[in-house]
């Protein structure tokens, strides 16, 4: 059974595209199953960066398919234009990339709706700060079923008149809701615009469950790429400050449409602190000089808005729990440079809300956002570990810290990330008995 998946145990970015890169090499297949163009993949190959937002980070790799499944919702401007710049660069994308027919397609007025919306306060306050890309009306289209047009039906012949019709729809709700700040939509253009996406894409679409399935039945490697992070699901996260999909490990079967026993390993991604971008609780946030040397130095800026990454320490309660809903084997620890020069290091091992003690994740937004993190305190490190290539040769603090989070979470790491670069990667040696990450099991 040769699925392996990479999932985000924070809240988004923790260098899930860099994991996925490197660990392409063992497989024949890289899927991207739910999120959208909201995700932004950094993987730097040969002294060469490239942002993926839709494409799975798989691309770089020849030979390997890369497949859009059903969970994702696309913009199909975004894929053209992503499809476009990747052949610009030398790298081949036709043939190589499969797009689902079953997949939801993001529109203008998903857009409109997102900045309307997206960016409003809620109720209890802040506001979510969506990344404006149309993510959370398309799933909202989606379950609502009314206004909702997939990868298939824009190949149809009815596809410019179904467009028209729902563009009449929006047109009248968003004129109601949003008066003067709303553009009408040219529901025709519109049509005429997505023929032509619909044209360009053809070629790619096809039925990626079936395609999956059989690659599975027949012993493929498979790599399933996570896009946001499990703190961000929308069933299990931070809600309601969280994406529209189920971006933990629960959500690898139902967006790709392959069933759980074919999922032999997850690896969890972590940063070596935790970074979050928009609105919600962040118990370990450090709005202070902290704070400020983790984005300078792991230059914490979102990949898609460019949005200033709120920084803060690591939270071992959140990445347990995490860990534990994504049925995590393994950790990759990223960013770990990052923390060097620090003169301590500080993990959150329990809350206190209120006059409770708690070590499990709270599930209401308003108890994490009361929650104060209770920190484990070590000793930091002073030296540079970029260039490191051995566990053996970091320093002992930087030992101690992984063993800390290690034993915090629950989870053994086996990957360890000091860099952007794939060179700067290290892979704990197995223990008698126990499964190398990266080797000929995976
Ligand atoms: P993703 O969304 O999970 O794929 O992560 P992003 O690409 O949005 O953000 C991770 C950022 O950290 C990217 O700019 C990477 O190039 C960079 N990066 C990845 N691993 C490391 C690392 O170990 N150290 C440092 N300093 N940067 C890293
Ligand atoms: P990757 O895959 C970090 C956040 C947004 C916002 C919330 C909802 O690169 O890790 P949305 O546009 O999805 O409705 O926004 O989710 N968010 C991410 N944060 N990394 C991401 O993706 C994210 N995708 C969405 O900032 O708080
Ligand atoms: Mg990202």
């Amino acid at each position: 059974m040769p699925g392996v998946c990479v999932i985000g145990l924070q809240w988004g970015d923790e260098a899930k595209g860099k994991v996925v890169d490197l660990l392409t090499q063992q497989h024949q297949v890289v899927v991207r199953y739910q999120g959208g163009a909201n995700a932004g993949h950094t993987v730097v190959a040969d002294g060469q960066t490239y942002k993926l937002s839709l494409i799975p980070s798989g691309i770089l790799h020849p030979g390997v398919t890369c497949v859009i499944a059903t969970g994702v919702v696309i913009d199909p401007a975004v894929l053209l234009a992503e499809i476009e710049q990747l052949q610009q660069r030398g790298v081949e994308v036709a043939g190589r990339l499969l797009v689902s027919d079953r997949a939801h397609v993001i529109f203008p007025w998903h857009i409109e709706e997102d900045r309307i919306f997206g960016q409003r306060a809620l109720d209890e306050g802040e506001a979510i700060g969506t990344t404006l890309r149309g993510i959370g009306p398309c799933y909202r289209d989606k379950v609502g079923r009314y206004f909702a047009i997939r990868v298939g039906d824009l190949l149809r012949s009815d596809a410019e008149e179904r467009i028209r019709r729902v563009a009449e729809e929006k047109n009248r709700a968003l004129r109601a809701r949003a008066g003067d700040q709303f553009q009408e939509l040219d529901g025709r253009r519109i049509a005429q615009q997505y023929r032509q996406y619909a044209e360009q894409l053809a070629p790619y679409v096809a039925d990626t469950t079936e395609f999956l399935l059989s690659a599975l039945e027949q012993q493929q490697h498979v790599l399933f790429e996570g896009a946001q992070g499990a703190l961000l699901d929308v069933d299990h996260g931070t809600f309601p400050y969280v994406t529209s999909s189920n971006s933990s490990g629960l959500g690898v079967s139902s967006g790709s449409g392959v069933p759980g026993r074919y999922i032999q390993r997850v690896i969890g991604v972590v940063k070596a602190y935790t970074t979050r971008v928009g609105g919600g609780p962040f118990p370990t946030e450090q709005d202070n000089a902290i704070g400020e040397h983790l984005r300078r130095r792991g230059n914490e800026y979102g990949t898609v808005t460019r949005r200033p990454r709120r920084c803060g320490w690591f939270d071992a309660v959140a990445a347990r729990y995490t860990a534990r809903i994504s049925g995590v084997d393994h950790l990759a620890v990223t960013l770990l440079d990052v923390l060097s020069g620090l003169p301590e290091l500080k993990v959150c091992t329990a809350y206190r809300i209120g006059q409770r003690q708690v070590s499990s994740f709270p599930s209401h937004a308003q108890d994490l956002e009361q929650a104060e993190p209770v920190y484990e305190t070590l000793p930091g490190w002073q030296e540079d570990i970029s260039q490191v290539r051995q566990i053996e040769d970091l320093p002992q603090a930087a030992r101690d810290y992984l063993d800390c989070l290690s034993r915090l979470v629950g989870r053994p790491v086996k990957l360890v990330s000091v860099g952007p670069d794939r060179c700067q990667t290290m892979f704990v040696p197995a223990a008698s008995g126990d499964q190398l990450l990266v080797g000929g099991d995976v």
